[in-house]
């Protein structure tokens, strides 16, 4: 099915199923431990050997020896695989460095040896047996440094949103000198890690020439493919199986050395070879959202009307990497006559920066919402109202293009009527209760909307039970719940009667979890599938397609009726299809998300201490398919997003080129403790340019603006403006 126009009404538009708070079908599963992770599916490969992966010691320079002898002669061991014995290997399509280092190396605990034994604590034991000599070669680590000769760079890959290299709208230079109100603010952001639960995992099987790997994925068709031309081997030989996934936050969207090391050791073991990578290794060895200089420049008139706007932005990445596109936003949140984006990319050879949960905006927000509450005071205006004056209904950039919906105004205006914002005191620093200094801050929250391609197959058996299957995922977002409920609506079912199979490379290929595209795209691909279904039971049922309804399990149309499961009496039933976007559809009109987050925090007077106190998020985002899952999305973000503005930051070793808190006990991340209060309101909203479903994302709206919106908050509480986040209690000083 295509879709390149609103469809008007269709049977997602009953809501009957959709738009409820359903239960997740697979919080049961997880809730009492019997959901299978990557790690746990002994069942399905028996036997399996444990893999240890060996990272380097070195952030550049060659391997100059390395000997196994101890190592291959340790209790338990049954082969070691570096780059001298694994064969050819190629680097993936979505990997910027490659999966086994050797002789080079390319970032610090970049993969070179997988250990296999029969226990964990063998391979982990024999790995420490490994010599190896390093001859360490000069490397760039200092983002500050390199960004001094680093040429711009756009972007156009990846879930980030693209930006060219640098982007001109009128004379923003002329525009700005002669504005009478300006600012010129610079902000930093560090790197940040994902730091999901469950952690880079596969198991590997190899039968013949087939591999089989149940891994931690995001995105399995994709990893199918990477994992095929990583090992040099046909696609159709590899499956994918990852039923459940323990977060991924855009660090399980590309098959990583977990994957590739397990394949490589249980063709050397000749047994299927289970791989986890420990935590340590997993902060130097995967993905991390790169660190962000970010140069803001508003001009405005007295009325306070943004006449020239200017985002700058310069991030890092080993060769061959993109940019962190923290200018996205800018080129879409706010009107303004003139303006200029660019994005400057920095060689270093810290490991791989990637797509961390709304990669570009995240940042970018952290950045673009603090200098718009900068300006907003030197304009002596309310922030919410410096930011309804600059709303625009079409790209500011091309003004023949509007936003398919854009309510960020009135969730600007009905989170400040919600938060009780017109007590807040725009005074800073004059609000104290005790010891605590108290504040409150607002920010827009901006995400774009994309559109991908997604194919489903739904099955009808003669007891009326409907299937789906799908390569989707449900990395703890509520994929499961969503489709059942789509399938629920349009086959007349209840949610209790679909059974949904999810992330298995050998099911129809969808959208994947990514940039929050998966809940519009992966129900839209389970729409086509039921809309085929629809027709073939008409059809088997002697209906006529055009009136025939699915309602309460049973099929109607005139004075007929008929149970649904009569339908598949002469044989189940099997449909098949994919939903597909026209080019023009995106161009046409912009499809992004849009919320207001404000924030409510106390500083201690005495020690600096901060915490929030309460959080409020009010986000437009098309249909909402499931109040309860979306809401999880976006508390979920908000809690990220304040683990960004008040915590976290991988520290880099400039010396030696690697993240020195590379585990859970350094890398601090926010817990339930550190959000006493946190509320969502959806707005009532379907966007029929999106797709039947006229849904949109919000699994990343919910993190863009929270940072900044943390920071206003502190602002208004003590005077102290931090521009460079992690915003720790030694920055007030
Ligand atoms: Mo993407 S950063 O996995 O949503």
């Amino acid at each position: 099915m295509k879709f390149d126009a609103p469809t008007g009404n269709n049977p997602i538009d009953r809501m009957t199923v959709i738009g409820k708070p359903t239960d997740r079908i697979d919080g049961k599963y997880k809730t009492t431990g019997t959901a299978p992770y990557a790690f746990e599916h002994n069942d399905d490969a028996p036997n399996a050997a444990y893999g240890y992966v060996v990272g380097a010691a070195i952030a550049k320079g060659r391997i100059a020896s390395i000997d196994l002898a101890a190592a291959k002669a340790a209790p338990g061991v049954l082969a070691i695989v570096t780059a001298d014995t694994a064969g050819k290997l190629a680097k993936g399509n979505f990997n910027t460095a490659k999966l086994l280092g050797g002789p080079e190396v390319d970032h610090y605990h970049q993969a070179i040896a997988v250990v296999v034994a029969d226990t964990f604590e063998q391979a982990r034991a024999a790995a420490n047996l490994i010599r190896v000599d390093y001859a360490r070669a000069k490397g760039r680590y200092d983002l500050a440094e390199a960004l001094k000769t680093a040429p711009l760079k756009g972007d156009s890959s990846g879930e980030g949103s693209a930006a060219p290299p640098i982007d001109k709208v009128g004379d923003f230079a002329g525009a700005f000198a002669s504005a009478p109100v300006k600012l010129d603010a610079t902000y930093t952001t560090p790197d940040h890690s994902h730091v999901m639960m469950e952690p880079h995992a596969t198991i590997a099987s190899w039968e013949g020439d087939q591999l089989t790997l149940w891994t931690a994925n995001q995105m399995i068709d994709w990893g199918k493919g990477d994992v095929a031309k990583t090992l040099g081997i046909p696609k159709e030989k590899v499956r994918l199986i990852a039923p459940y996934v323990g977060g991924g936050f855009g660090g399980k969207l590309f098959v990583r050395s977990d994957a590739i090391m397990a394949a490589l050791g249980a063709r050397a073991a000749k047994r299927p070879v289970k791989v986890a990578l420990t935590r340590p290794m997993s902060i130097n060895n995967t993905t991390h959202r790169p660190a962000t200089v970010q140069r803001i420049r508003i001009g405005a008139d007295r009325t306070g009307k943004i006449t020239a706007i200017a985002h700058e932005s310069g991030s890092g990445d080993l060769p061959g990497g993109g940019p962190e596109t923290a200018v996205s936003q800018t080129k879409l949140l706010y009107a303004g006559a003139n303006r200029l984006t660019s994005m400057r990319l920095a060689v270093l050879d810290l490991p791989e920066g990637n797509a961390m949960r709304a990669p570009g905006e995240a940042p970018g927000l952290m950045a673009l919402e603090v200098a718009m509450d900068e300006m907003a005071e030197k304009l002596g205006m309310d922030p919410v109202e410096f930011r309804v004056v600059n709303d625009t209904q079409v790209d500011p950039e091309k003004p023949d293009r509007k936003f398919s919906q854009r309510q960020l105004v009135k969730c600007l205006r009905d989170g400040a009527e919600r938060f009780g914002w017109s007590a807040r005191n725009a005074k800073p620093g004059s609000v104290r209760d005790g010891q605590w200094l108290i504040g409150m801050g607002v920010a827009a929250a901006f995400r774009n909307n994309l559109l991908m391609k997604s194919a489903a197959r739904v099955r009808l058996d003669q007891a009326g039970v409907v299937t789906v299957e799908t390569d989707m995922t449900d990395i703890g977002t509520g994929t499961y719940t969503i489709i059942a409920q789509t399938a629920a609506e349009m086959l007349g079912v209840p949610v209790e009667g679909v059974v949904v199979k999810l992330g298995d490379s050998s099911f129809p290929v969808s959208a994947g979890s990514g940039g929050q595209w998966g809940g519009n795209s992966s129900t839209a691909g389970v729409y086509a599938a039921c809309m085929k279904m629809r027709e073939q039971v008409a059809q088997r049922l002697g209906f006529n397609a055009t009136d025939v309804e699915f309602v309460g399990g049973q099929v109607r149309s005139g004075n007929r009726t008929v149970a649904l499961a009569e339908a598949a009496k002469a044989g189940a039933l099997s449909a098949e299809d994919v939903m597909e976007y026209g080019d023009e559809l995106q161009k046409q009109q912009q499809q992004s998300t849009f919320g207001g987050h404000f924030v409510e925090v106390a500083v201690n007077a005495y020690t600096g201490e901060t915490r929030i106190r309460r959080m409020l998020a009010v986000c437009a985002a098309g249909r909402i398919l499931n109040p309860k899952a979306a809401r999880n999305q976006v508390i979920g973000g908000m809690t990220m997003g304040a683990g960004a503005a008040l915590m976290e930051d991988l520290a880099v070793d400039k010396r030696f080129g690697f993240f020195v808190n590379h585990d859970l006990a350094g890398y601090e991340v926010p817990v339930h403790a550190d959000i006493p209060h946190q509320e969502v309101i959806f707005l009532d909203e379907a966007d029929p340019m999106s797709s039947p479903m006229k849904a949109k994302g919000v699994g990343e709206l919910g993190i863009c603006g929270v940072g900044a919106a943390v920071a206003n908050a502190v602002y208004n509480a003590t005077g102290v403006r931090v521009r460079e986040y992690p915003i720790t209690l030694d920055k007030y000083l």
